[in-house]
């Protein structure tokens, strides 16, 4: 076990002290985790494999499932990848820095390991001061995936992050709760029109007003299981954003959903489990169970994707058995809410009638 240095920096004016000890570690080939709008995430040089390489093993991550390569300035994009079509330069005109995961094809720089072999590259620039200083001060593009061990809910705090790493990283930049609380949207550019992989923090609708078309891969919005023949998002059939208590899902109209959430908590509160409820503010009031937590208001789906990921934690501390979880509007934010919530539930979602 090493001892993983937290350094606590100011979420605007970042100590340039600190963020050059951190940046020291990224250029030896060591691992730092650090605050992004959306998540926190595990920073290794990204042009160094042996530094890759102990990213993947220290996050238990399957060696299929490539990271994003995070850069301080869009100009960097030419380095990494082959080319970027005039789609691609306005959208990183539009929303970078931003929650925005854009897939090119790779340039000869990049190093096997940090593409896992693809022939394309998920690069994205994070709108987040502390982010970019460490970018900026180690000289070199980024590769970091969120800063959980593999199959864990993203973590949004640094008290997440060293729940999860402490002891097997080098140091951890610690700003605060990170803003978004979902990861960047993923766009797969090598394909027309454009196809979202992974919704995220930039929404469908704002995509699509950009580009007119957009596609949204079927993996993005499933609400099964999928087998996928070309594996095009890689990573996706591994397990995700799970925590250690069973999720189920319950979707519907929403007074339909409150009866059965309310059924669901009863029937396994008299099989002995400990069972927590996922609710939003407009509900939480109607449920009786052993743990209650809401999400926030229904009309409010930025602070439901901020708090989601730290709730699914808090389940997990107080031991809960079993997480009965509200579905919210698949709209906006929603989208990604959802995505995430019937990920961590493995697909066990149930759906609720009035009949
Ligand atoms: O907001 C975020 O995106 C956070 C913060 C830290 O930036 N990062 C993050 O990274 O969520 P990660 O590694 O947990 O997720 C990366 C996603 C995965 O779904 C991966 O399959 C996809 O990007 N990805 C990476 N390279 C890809 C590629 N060449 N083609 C398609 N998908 C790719
Ligand atoms: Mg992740």
């Amino acid at each position: 076990m090493k001892k993983t240095l937290v350094l606590k920096v100011d979420l605007q004016e970042p100590e340039i002290d600190k963020v050059r000890i951190a940046a020291e570690f990224i250029r030896k080939g060591g691992l730092v985790a650090f605050p992004t709008e959306t998540v926190y995430g595990l920073g290794a040089d990204a042009l160094n494999p042996e530094a890759v390489r102990t990213l993947f093993k220290v996050k238990k991550r399957p060696l299929d499932n490539p990271p994003i390569v995070h850069v301080g300035h869009a100009k960097e994009v030419h380095r990494l990848a082959e080319e970027a079509s005039p789609k691609a330069e306005s959208l990183m005109k539009t929303f970078w820095p931003g929650p925005l995961t854009l897939i090119l094809k790779r340039s000869e720089i990049v190093p096997d390991v940090t593409v896992c072999g693809l022939s394309t590259i998920a690069i994205r620039m994070p709108r987040h001061n502390v982010a970019l200083a460490l970018i900026r001060e180690s000289g070199c593009p980024i590769a970091a995936p969120s800063a959980n061990l593999a199959g864990k809910p993203s973590p949004t705090t640094a008290k997440h992050v060293l729940h999860d790493l402490d002891g097997r990283i080098e140091a951890v930049l610690d700003a605060g709760p990170a803003l978004i609380g979902v990861e960047s949207t993923v766009l797969d550019m090598t394909v027309d029109p454009p196809q979202i992989l992974r919704p995220g923090g930039t929404s469908y609708e704002r995509l699509k007003k950009i580009l007119g078309t957009v596609k949204l891969h079927p993996i993005a919005v499933a609400d099964k299981e999928l087998t996928v023949e070309k594996v095009r998002s890689p990573g996706v059939k591994h397990k995700h954003y799970a925590p250690d208590a069973d999720v189920i899902v319950v979707e519907g109209k929403l007074s339909a959903v409150v009866n059965k959430v309310k059924e669901l908590a009863e029937f396994y509160m008299c099989k002995g489990s400990r069972v927590g409820v996922l609710a939003t503010d407009e509900t939480v009031g109607h449920y009786k169970a052993d743990v209650m937590k809401s999400l926030g208001s229904r009309h409010d789906l930025p602070i439901i994707a901020r708090n989601l990921f730290n709730l699914l934690r808090e389940f997990d501390l107080e031991g809960v058995d079993v997480i009965i979880a509200e579905g919210v509007p698949t709209e906006g934010l929603g989208l990604a809410v959802m995505n995430r919530l019937r990920k961590a539930s493995g697909y066990k979602i149930v759906r609720a009638s009035s009949d």
